[in-house]
């Protein structure tokens, strides 16, 4: 449904070029909820006001459907108001001097082709229910809160009903329980309407749990693509397994390969998962989640991938008890139980399942 070949885009400034994008390939089927995330700076707006039409990209090409609506090799750029595509900008940009109503109808009052008031009237009134908005019709548009304008710049993007929407961090001026609670009306919403989503946030927990599929970015490139569960599980490199969630990295050597290979680490050897291609000697990181690894302030019950340490810290998080325990010159963080035990100063047993331990080339 959106499907973007070598995408680049250059901004000349004053101060010479920014390489905003450089050479991006998505493919976002027909109703998917697709996300790209990354850190501030690495291309989510750029690319997304890319397909919008607001930005003129330096190279590629931008299919909207069955549709070429940006080509640069045979000088081709459609024009934002045809293409068929709602957006929520970053900033959401609403009109302060329309009142909710109007900056609903707006878009509809915008198309080419005249809409009947009665029609205009009957379809903002369901894309303000659709948000929630509904009785607010005449409140002037600043006087609503950052959450409720939020939802405005929604059903602005909703009142068309396009095939596409384009979401630039929809839900960043949030409070943190609306905001979990919008995550999941906003995804049931648009996978109701049958909406094909391009998502944009540098919110991992956004990301993990709204998107069919994520797409991390770095530095103006995709560096991995997959599900919410492919790209916390098997992290193809180092951002990736630092970028979302909380990792560990042990650097080792490889001494025995395999699919289940031995690592020397820590001065113990790791049984883990290895990347296809690591021979004997190579330099590896063994990357393992907080929430896999097993504590004993006891001996432990198993013998494989013991490491030992001394208890330098405990936070309090709430829900969990988050232990740092120093290995060597190591710090290893654990997600325990807020009603555990451990103690500072204490030495303890860490247990790494072996199947949790994935190392990636160093
Ligand atoms: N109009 C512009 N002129 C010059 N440089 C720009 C312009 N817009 C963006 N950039 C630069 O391009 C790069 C990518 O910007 P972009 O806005 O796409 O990042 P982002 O991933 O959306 O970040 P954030 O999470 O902070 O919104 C940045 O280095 C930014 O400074
Ligand atoms: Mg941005």
């Amino acid at each position: 449904m959106i499907r973007i070949e070598q995408l680049h885009v250059r901004y000349r400034t004053e101060r010479g070029e920014v390489y905003a994008v450089r050479g991006i390939d998505l493919n976002v089927k027909q109703g998917q909820f697709f996300t790209l995330l990354g850190p501030s700076g690495c291309g989510k707006t750029t690319t997304l006001r890319s397909v919008a039409g607001l930005e003129k990209p330096t190279a590629g090409e931008i299919y909207v459907g069955d549709e070429i609506v940006f080509s640069s090799v045979k000088g081709l750029s459609v024009p934002p108001y045809k293409r068929d595509i709602g957006m929520v900008f970053q900033s959401y940009a609403i009109w302060p001097h329309l009142n909710v109503f109007e900056n609903v109808a707006f878009p509809l009052r915008e198309m080419k082709k005249r809409v009947a008031q009665d029609e205009i009237r009957s379809r903002v009134r369901t894309a303000l229910s659709l948000v929630q908005l509904e009785g607010l019709e005449d409140r002037p548009a600043p006087f609503l809160s950052g959450g409720q304008q939020q939802r405005l710049a929604l059903a602005r993007a909703l009142v068309r009903e396009p095939r596409v929407l384009l979401l630039d961090e929809p839900l960043s001026n949030l409070d943190a329980k609306l905001r979990e609670e919008t995550r999941v009306e906003l995804r049931e919403l648009v996978k109701r309407l049958g909406i094909t989503t391009l998502y944009v946030t540098h919110d991992q927990l956004e990301a993990l749990t709204m998107s069919d599929v994520v797409a991390v970015m770095d530095g103006g490139n995709i560096v991995q693509e997959g599900s919410p569960v492919e790209i916390y599980r098997a992290p193809r490199d180092r951002f990736v397994a630092n970028f979302i969630g909380l990792s560990n990295f042990l650097e080792g050597r490889v001494t025995k390969v395999g699919r289940l290979g031995e690592v020397e680490s820590s001065g113990a050897t790791l049984k883990c998962v290895l990347p296809d291609g690591v021979a004997t000697g190579d330099s590896v990181i063994v990357v393992i989640r907080p929430e896999d690894l097993n504590l004993y302030t006891g001996a432990a019950t198993q013998n494989d991938n013991i490491l030992e340490g001394k208890i330098e810290a405990l936070i309090f998080m709430g829900d969990t008890l988050e232990c740092q325990v120093a290995v060597g010159k190591q710090i290893i963080r654990i997600k325990l139980h807020p009603s555990s035990p451990a103690a500072r100063g204490e030495t303890v047993r860490l247990q790494l399942p072996a199947e949790s331990c994935r190392a990636l080339r160093a």
